[in-house]
């Protein structure tokens, strides 16, 4: 993923930021000593707001889709109600033992489900309202997602969409026509336009469209 913003205020952003955690330090090396594609993984500045979001929203149920190696479940399990859980849905099976070896050493690991398995299969299968969603899988099924997961938010509730500006390519001209950046373009229209939710794409890193339902 590339910055939006210049390497420099990228930077300086994240020297005034809260540092993260030397767990979750360990887990970003880990996952760029280990893993095929580590730019997926949130890292310090988004990792740092979506707790801070988690902690505002003191959500009981919250779900993610694609977990990658953990780093932003850690990071939104900070901010759970004190029963609450978070869900956390991830399609790769090779990425298992490294998720609950990370989730295991920290002290949300009685707070935090795995499931392995394809979210467009999973979702329907819980029975909760949702408080707090962070979507952050495949970006040709955004769309789907949303569809299943708004009639099961809680009034109120928040979900956050991640990489929704794509890299800049959402306005380049040049690159409408790649799928991925053809689904995200129509997803971002199809949130604009719902009556039922307000919006606000915020260019943090690679872009998280916040929906409070
Ligand atoms: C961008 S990474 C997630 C990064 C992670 N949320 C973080 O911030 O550290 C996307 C993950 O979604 C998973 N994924 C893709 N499609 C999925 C699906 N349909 N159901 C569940 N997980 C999916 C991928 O295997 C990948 O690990």
């Amino acid at each position: 993923m590339e910055t939006l913003t210049t390497p420099l205020i990228e930077e300086y952003c994240e020297a005034h930021t809260s540092p993260e955690s030397e767990l979750l330090y360990q887990l970003f090396r880990d996952t760029h000593l280990h893993t095929v594609k580590p730019r997926m993984l949130s890292g310090q500045l988004q990792g740092r707001f979506l707790s801070m979001v988690s902690r505002l929203v003191r959500p009981v149920h919250a779900l993610e889709i694609g977990t990658y190696t953990g780093y932003s479940a850690l990071c939104l399990a900070e901010g759970l109600a004190p029963e609450g859980m978070l869900d956390t849905i991830e399609v790769d099976e090779e990425l298992e033992e490294m998720i609950n070896r990370y989730v295991n050493a920290s002290k949300y690991k009685d707070k935090i489900r795995l499931h392995i398995g394809d979210a467009r299969q999973l979702i329907p299968s819980f029975n909760c309202q949702w408080d707090l969603v962070f979507m952050d899988a495949e970006k040709r099924s955004t769309r789907e997602f949303y569809d299943l997961l708004l009639p099961r938010m809680r009034k109120g509730g928040l979900m956050m969409i991640d990489n929704m500006l794509w890299s800049g390519k959402v306005v380049e001209e040049g690159s409408r026509h790649d799928l991925d950046t053809q689904a995200i373009m129509e997803f971002n229209d199809y949130v604009q336009r719902d009556e039922r939710v307000s919006n606000v794409l915020l260019p943090l890193r690679d872009g998280i469209m916040m929906v409070m339902c």
